[in-house]
């Protein structure tokens, strides 16, 4: 099965013998080149693509930013956004975060975005009950999200920061960490690193949300691969239990089931003994 998508940071190809989860993808057929394809494979003309066992294979774009961010020693996130090689982006707020923010689900107060690149839900999410920072290394980001948001009637309730997340230290802690595609963006082995710093910037009865993906099992990245066992190995150590897990219904099409929504928590009760 051939899948494509002509916008984001999708995967490109899955394994005609990958289960369930991949079965929205088939669905997704976008822009006419990709209509193109499906007539002639109808006729017989194109070949089915053979791919390993519940792989998955990004589109050319990811390949190309995957090499800057990789590759280059330091600044390939701001080469990327210079550019202009951002296949993640979507180009409007995450829709789980949205209905979040309209249904009163989402802690009020302080919240951080880490690597926020164009800032749709750090705006998405502003209020006058929550102050939202979104913070993203890449200087070019920063200078997009300030862009397209200064205009907008809830500019006071949330600022961007050209600031690395893994160094910055906040003047005040956050009662909200949201993290999509930072965690999966970043080397695996800088994760025990993210948790401490989660750990340090939310206020110990702050809330960390996760929407986890890409859920897969393909080498290398940016996106790597993770799973909840991932982030458990690295949240557990600081004291967060999942309070919610569950898959995200509300992923975009070519995301459904390779993405799970987690609330986390830390267990604030001490022993006394
Ligand atoms: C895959 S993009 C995701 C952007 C955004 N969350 C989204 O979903 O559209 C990852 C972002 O993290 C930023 N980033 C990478 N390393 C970072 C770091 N150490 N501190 C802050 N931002 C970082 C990159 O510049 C990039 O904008």
């Amino acid at each position: 099965m051939r899948l494509c998508s002509s916008f984001s940071w999708v995967p490109l190809l899955v394994a005609s013998s990958t289960p369930k989860a991949a079965a929205p993808y088939m669905q997704l057929w976008i822009g006419a080149t990709n209509l193109r394809m499906d007539k002639k494979r109808e006729e017989g003309k194109e070949p089915i693509a053979k791919e390993r066992e519940g792989s998955v294979k990004f589109k050319p774009e990811v390949h190309q930013m995957q090499k800057l961010v990789t590759t280059e020693t330091s600044g390939g996130w701001e080469n990327c956004w210079e550019q202009g090689l951002t296949p993640w982006d979507l180009g409007r707020p995450t829709p789980i975060i949205l209905h979040l923010h309209q249904t009163g689900a989402l802690p009020k107060g302080r919240a951080l975005v880490p690597g926020c690149g164009s800032g749709y839900d750090v705006v998405a999410m502003a209020c006058s009950e929550r102050y939202v920072v979104g913070l993203d290394v890449s200087h070019t980001a920063i200078e997009k999200a300030i862009e397209l948001s200064s205009s907008l009637p809830n500019s006071s309730y949330f600022t961007f920061l050209k600031a690395d997340f893994f160094t910055w230290h906040p003047p005040e802690l956050f009662d909200l960490i949201f993290d999509y595609t930072f965690f999966c963006a970043i080397e695996p082995g800088m994760r025990s690193r993210w948790a401490c710093k989660v750990q340090e910037m939310l206020k110990p009865d702050g809330e960390l949300i996760t929407l986890m993906y890409p859920i897969s099992d393909h080498v290398g990245g940016p996106p790597y691969k993770v799973s909840v066992s991932d982030y458990e190995e690295v949240l557990h150590p600081m004291g967060f239990k999942a309070v919610t897990i569950v898959d995200n219904e509300l992923a975009i099409e070519a995301r459904k089931g390779r993405e799970k929504f987690g609330r986390w928590r830390r267990d604030t009760t001490q022993s006394i003994l």
